[in-house]
């Protein structure tokens, strides 16, 4: 398959999806998340691969969704197509994903961008990330996840002020409320966030997928509802060969190969 708005590129055991729309500040048409939904579902099925980075490369990450393609949209179209939930598009590989996903901006990640980038299992910043939700500003509202997974990733104060004024938020503050995991210079950044999905991918991939749903069972039940699910996942990661060989390793005093079963 060859795209024309994103770049994919398979480091080792990483697949690298690079938004590419320079001129349009990488902004997220309807034809670019239907790319990143085919590449994303052609990693996921590809077996040499155990994780994801999504990158817009060193200037920008996502200014949004396409504001001049969405101007002429009408409710009807938007009610009937589930916008932007497009049947296998991106925003729906991307949420229903089992490898993990790394989001790795630089620059703006705003609307639709910061969405794209939250959506991800974590986000590796830059020094000139900045995130937003400037949607009130072009008289709509964030509508791929920023209300929810920003309240849930910052908190009450910092979602309401950002989205009810359009306030960007730069990496500093990012990293210091939870909204990035690191950040990191942004010449080192793509390189940085491939370097993190390695050491993911080297895990038991069945296991790196368990830890990513309990983890998320964090944000989607109530504490004693999540407590058994990790009891539970932890209980059947007892069943792959892969914890047989980890503490095998541990106690051999040798690095553990997986073969991811
Ligand atoms: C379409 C966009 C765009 C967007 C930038 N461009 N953002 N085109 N949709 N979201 C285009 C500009 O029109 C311009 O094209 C070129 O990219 C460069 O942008 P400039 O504005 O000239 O750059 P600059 O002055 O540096 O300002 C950068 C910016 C600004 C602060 C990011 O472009 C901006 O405010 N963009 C809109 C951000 C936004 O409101 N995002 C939320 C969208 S709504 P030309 O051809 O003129 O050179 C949304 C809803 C999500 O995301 C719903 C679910 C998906």
């Amino acid at each position: 398959m060859s795209y024309e708005l994103i770049q994919v590129e398979i480091q080792g055991a990483v697949g690298l999806i690079r938004l590419h729309r320079p001129d349009a500040m990488n902004a997220l048409s309807v034809a670019l998340i239907n790319e990143v939904g085919v590449a994303l579902q052609a990693l996921e099925q590809d077996e040499a691969i155990g994780a994801i980075v999504l990158s817009g490369g060193e200037k920008v990450f996502a200014a949004g969704a396409d504001l001049k393609e969405m101007q002429s949209k009408a409710f009807t179209e938007l009610y009937l197509t589930d916008f932007p939930q497009l049947p296998g598009s991106g925003w729906e590989r991307l949420e229903r994903r089992r490898k993990p996903v790394i989001a790795a901006v630089s620059g703006y990640a705003l609307g639709g961008g910061c969405e794209m980038a939250m959506a991800c299992d974590f986000i590796l910043a830059s020094n000139t990330a900045r995130f937003g939700q400037p949607e009130i500003s072009v008289g709509t509202l964030p509508g791929a996840g920023g209300t929810q997974r920003l309240a849930r990733a910052v908190g009450k104060a910092k979602a309401m002020e950002m989205c009810l004024t359009g306030r960007m938020m730069d990496a500093e503050e990012a990293e210091r409320v939870g909204l990035v995991s690191r950040i990191v210079p942004v010449a080192e950044l793509e390189a940085e966030a491939i370097k993190t999905a390695a050491r993911i991918a080297a895990m038991s991939r069945p296991i790196a997928m368990m830890v990513k749903e309990s983890v998320d069972q964090a944000f989607e039940s109530g504490l004693s509802a999540g407590l058994m699910f990790e009891r539970r996942a932890f209980a059947s990661s007892f069943s792959f060969e892969d914890r047989t060989e980890g503490m095998a390793a541990f106690a051999e005093k040798r690095r553990p190969e997986f073969k991811h079963r």
